[in-house]
């Protein structure tokens, strides 16, 4: 039995207590479980991005670029990030949206063996993913192709010989399932195939291990779980041991070996940074870096053992309370299959996420009947659980999510 004093007891011992009071409280008092769509604030981001309007643009304008370190920034993040992912230092860079990502990566990927044209992935990954791989193969005019599978037990049988990459979301963005990502890169390089990883759905949720467990490729969202605002810039990650062997997919002026050098013609700078495109979102990145400031303090070790925990106990909360009224576990129950959120079904799951709304909790729903509650575990504590799970229990024991008011749904 899970009650108020257990909860508050975790809290105590949270070695990332004091990491939750670096971001800003929000003006209405909300239990926010939506940090799988657009993570928590940075308290000190607004007067960042202030500052760099103000000092930067209205004052120094061109002269910024040598002035602060707008060049170097997509960089520099990078590296605070690397650790949260596994990643070495300089192996990661923030550039472009997640979708934009995808396609320079997984057509960075796909290019490196032409006689293995195969892309594998999920038929029911994240749209994106799905559309990236579909619009590079028809680019490719036939020369690529897409083999999706429908079950993970499929993919075995999916990597034959003529398959050059597996491009996998690490966790499912509906039910919350994670792939063992040790695993499957043992597989793919068993047969010759590289592993390109959505990570949007784990990364600063839980632990991410790229470089131990040997992927070769992954890009990830800002927004959500890293809480860098909304339209962040996205990161992706090269293994060393191919971030030289080809040009970008989009060779741009901010990839080339000397960017103020103007050359007429295009050599790649070395390594993960050749991926940058254009000018970079400086208000943006600024907001990012505010939060990669805070990543830079967090260890992985204890990012992973707070998701842990706080997944436990809403899963425990969740059959405790509410079981007797319908809801239902979606996602994994094996921790070490779980991603960053919890789901669960209820018959009126998009009524109840709007009456829960207006019940000062914040989820999100996706059809037909499951409710989401991402766990992001720099921003919320134990006893927020256990407030969000009374409120649930309190909207279906009453049925005021049958009331005509919740019937429209958002999204
Ligand atoms: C797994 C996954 N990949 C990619 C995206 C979208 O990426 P973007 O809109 O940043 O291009 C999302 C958005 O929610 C996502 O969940």
């Amino acid at each position: 039995m899970i009650d108020l004093a257990h909860c508050r007891t975790l809290d105590a011992r949270d070695p990332l207590r004091a990491v939750r009071d670096r971001f800003a409280r929000p003006a209405e008092d909300t239990v926010y479980l939506d940090g799988n769509s657009i993570g928590a604030m940075p308290a000190d981001a607004a007067s960042r991005v202030e500052r760099v309007m103000l000092e930067g643009w209205r004052d120094a304008r061109r002269r910024g670029w040598n002035r602060f370190d707008w060049l170097e920034k997509p960089w520099r993040m990078g590296e605070g990030l690397a650790h949260i992912v596994g990643a070495g230092k300089g192996d990661v860079l923030f550039c472009d949206n997640t979708t934009i990502n995808l396609y320079k990566i997984l057509g960075y990927a796909w290019q490196l063996d032409r006689t293995r044209p195969v892309i594998v992935t999920e038929a029911h990954n994240f749209p994106t993913d799905t559309y990236v791989a579909e619009g590079l193969a028809r680019f490719a005019g036939g020369a690529a192709a897409v083999r999706r599978i429908d079950r993970p037990h499929e993919l075995d049988a999916a990597l034959s010989g003529d398959v050059g990459v597996l491009y996998l979301s690490y966790v499912d963005y509906r039910t919350s399932r994670r792939w063992n990502m040790a695993a499957v890169n043992e597989l793919a390089r068993a047969r010759g195939v590289l592993t390109l990883w959505d990570c949007s759905h784990a990364a600063g949720a839980i632990p991410v291990d790229l470089e131990g467990t040997g992927a070769d490729f992954a890009v990830g969202c800002g927004y959500k779980y890293l809480c860098g605002g909304p339209g962040a810039p996205a990161w992706l990650y090269v293994h060393p041991r191919h971030q030289d062997r080809a040009w970008p997919v989009i060779a741009g002026w901010m990839g080339h070996a000397d960017v103020f050098a103007f050359a007429p013609t295009y050599e790649p700078l070395r390594g993960v940074r050749r991926h940058q495109t254009g000018t970079p979102g400086i208000l943006a990145n600024e907001a990012m870096s505010a939060a990669i400031d805070i990543w830079r303090d967090v260890r992985r070790e204890d990012l992973a053992w707070k998701h842990r925990s706080l997944s436990e106990v809403l899963i425990a909360l969740l059959e405790q309370e509410c079981g007797k009224f319908g809801v239902r576990v979606t996602s994994p129950l094996d921790y070490d299959e779980q991603g960053g959120h919890v789901g669960f079904s209820h018959p009126g799951a998009g009524s109840v996420c709007e009456a829960l709304l207006e019940h000062g909790v914040v989820s999100s729903f996706r059809k037909p009947d499951v409710i989401r509650f991402g766990i992001s575990p720099v921003a919320i504590s134990h006893e927020d659980v256990w407030v969000a799970v009374s409120r649930l229990r309190q909207v279906l024991e009453t049925e005021i999510w049958r009331e005509p008011r919740f019937a429209k749904v958002s999204v």
